[in-house]
């Protein structure tokens, strides 16, 4: 089984976080996540996570400690820059965060802002901060009927910001994505190309950038935001395809963590820009022939 046919689907996106219950708290109280899992590890430090969950999109939040923890602290914007909820009604959710009191990101000072060069029709979104500096966009895309629907739905992408779309298009394609839409954005340094790729229900927003937006990118690692997941049926599997095809693997073996019922295994490779991809399968219980 080839890697793309062995994904299926989004599992987690992992956010690094100072204070798991502060965290915890934000989402809750302000974007209506519930959390719906929570453990402490040890890997090979004691890190404290809690999974929390918007419809279709599934938070890691996990607090490291000793100099993980001081690590954190100091994290800058990174390759992995924004990831974006899907808005029926961006206008109304977006003066409820405002009531609320969250802080606009300085990528959208003003509120909303419309792409109109983005996807068949155009899109709008608003960027807010979210508790560790992680940017988390509103985002509503002009194309879409959302019929009826209203409130902050799940996943509408991830952001990653890259040097080269060719390379990252390459990359994507190996994981089975393909191209679903794009556009750009005209700047004084020039246009940004984006392209939208998508694999089984998770869209990826990649964005190429150009002048001192690319020098600074050169400058980012792993961020605010620190990995995506994505589920695999048979993760042995995988890690064997993965390195066949020549992706860069973090690990050397498998790992394994006791989440959920029956623990995840899991390993992680790094993109064309050193994002981390981490491939993770949940074990189940499984009874063998007599
Ligand atoms: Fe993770
Ligand atoms: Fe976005």
């Amino acid at each position: 089984m080839n890697l793309s046919e062995n994904i299926t689907g989004v599992q987690h996106l992992g956010i690094p976080v100072v204070n798991l219950k502060e965290a915890v708290a934000w989402y809750e109280g302000n974007l209506g996540f519930k959390k719906f899992h929570e453990k402490i590890v040890m890997n090979p430090y004691k890190i404290e996570v809690a999974f929390l969950q918007l419809g279709d999109l599934v938070l890691e939040l996990f607090q490291p400690s000793g100099s993980e923890l001081a690590e954190v602290a100091e994290r800058k914007d990174g390759i992995l820059d924004h990831y974006a909820i899907d808005v029926p009604d961006l206008e109304w959710c977006v003066n409820d965060a405002v009531d609320k009191g969250l802080k606009f990101h300085a990528s959208t000072g003003s509120g909303i802002t419309h792409y109109e060069h983005l996807g068949k029709k155009g899109v709008k979104g608003a960027n807010f901060v979210g508790p560790n500096q992680e940017v988390v966009e509103f985002c509503h895309d002009d194309s879409v009927d959302y019929g009826s629907k209203t409130g902050l739905q799940g996943w509408a992408h991830l952001a990653v910001k890259v040097k080269s779309l060719k390379d990252s298009m390459a990359f994507y394609e190996k994981l089975g994505f393909h191209k679903t839409g794009g556009g750009y954005l005209d700047t004084p340094e020039g246009r940004i190309e984006i392209a939208f790729v998508y694999q089984k229900g998770f869209t990826l927003e990649l964005i190429q950038m150009v002048g001192a937006g690319l020098e600074e990118l050169k400058t980012r690692g792993a961020g605010h935001i620190d990995h995506i997941a994505l589920d695999v049926c048979d993760i042995e599997e995988a890690f064997y395809e993965a390195k066949k095809i020549g992706l860069q693997s973090l690990d050397y073996l498998v790992k394994e963590l006791p989440f959920f019922q029956f623990g995840v295994k899991f390993f992680t490779v790094v993109g064309p820009d050193g994002e981390k991809v981490e491939f993770n399968q949940k074990k189940c219980l499984t009874f063998s022939r007599i």
